[in-house]
């Protein structure tokens, strides 16, 4: 029987579906440190990870190793140069979780704009004594300017949802959409530099990777209105988590909802001292049919890719296709 490594705890049953096909070392507790993972990998022929880094020398460690399944739509913890010199197949777990990390994205710009987060820890201090007119005043959303970084699946996700409030729609993107996306959401594509002086709610959801590193850093805060909020919903690191802390602090901006974080999960320190932003762990995708749908076509992708199965040999979300049949080296 072929082995596999289960690198984090994920649902129990999904367990049990690969063990039907492979003998599974699984780790059902804290994230493995490299030396580890690599010691662990060893001797597997497969593994599932989710966000767990895996570069040249974890590879070189991992003789047999022929697919990595990441239980998660972005991998930028994968050094794909290195998968493709060691011939080795990534998979993602695109799709799945479009709409309820959309959902999401929605919750926490419009928890940050209207202040939900700051003003429910107020109450909850005891601080409500009576009504006023000026409590707790945020900004609109409905009828305001939506700027949407990354206008992938995720993004067109949350451009669809923008109708409902009679927003304009800006986005900006590596490459423009074709214009028949662009006309079925009614979204305008503009430079990023526009985007931030325009957009009363920018929101974040484009892959990390070196050339999106800070792609929001003190400049472009600078560019954004006073009155706007920023959610990111992508990755850590493509915001300057310390040039954010600063804008939020002089009220530079309005608000700030960030589900991810540089180094998480540590936060930056002074984000959990500011009022006007909205923290929450990494979990956009955290519904129970998203998460469980996400585990699954990470097995899915195993399963196929070690050529058992009923789709042996298809993998259905290839990051590298091209290493599929090829030996490993
Ligand atoms: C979550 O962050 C994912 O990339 O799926």
């Amino acid at each position: 029987m072929q082995k596999i490594l289960v690198a984090r705890p994920i649902f129990p049953d999904v367990v049990e579906r690969l063990k039907q096909y492979f003998e599974v070392d699984w780790n059902d507790g804290p994230a493995l440190d490299s030396d580890e993972l690599a010691r662990r990998l060893a001797d597997k022929d497969g593994a599932i990870t989710v966000g767990d880094p895996i570069g040249a020398a974890t590879l070189a460690q991992a003789p047999r190793l022929r697919v990595v399944a990441n239980m998660a739509v972005g991998y930028n913890n994968f050094d794909m140069p290195a998968f493709n010199a060691a011939g080795v197949l990534a998979t993602n777990t695109p799709d799945v979780l479009n709409e309820a990390t959309a959902d999401f994205g929605w919750a926490l710009m419009m928890a940050c704009s209207r202040r939900i987060a700051e003003s429910e820890h107020w109450l909850r201090a005891g601080e409500w004594r009576a009504w006023r007119y000026d409590g707790f005043l945020g900004g609109d959303v409905y009828g305001a300017t939506l700027g949407i970084i990354g206008m992938g699946r995720i993004g067109q996700a949350l451009a669809r949802r923008a109708s409902g409030f009679a927003m304009r729609v800006v986005y900006h993107n590596r490459s423009r959409v074709a214009p028949e996306i662009e006309a079925a959401l009614g979204a305008e594509y503009l430079s990023k530099e526009d985007l931030l002086r325009q957009a009363d709610h920018v929101v974040l959801v484009l892959p990390y990777s070196a050339q999106s590193h800070h792609t929001i850093g003190a400049q472009e805060l600078a560019l954004m209105k006073p009155t706007a909020t920023l959610t990111n919903i992508a990755r850590g690191g493509i915001v300057d988590d310390a040039a954010l802390f600063e804008a939020l602090r002089d009220k530079r901006i309005a608000a700030a909802g960030l589900d991810v974080f540089e180094g998480e999960p540590n936060v930056h320190p002074g984000l959990l001292t500011v009022p006007n932003v909205v923290l929450t762990p990494h979990i956009a995708s955290a519904t129970e049919s998203t998460r469980r749908a996400m585990a699954n076509l990470a097995a899915d992708n195993l399963i196929a890719a070690l050529g058992v199965g009923p789709r042996a040999g298809q993998p259905p979300n290839p990051i590298n296709p091209e290493v599929l049949g090829k030996a490993r080296s």
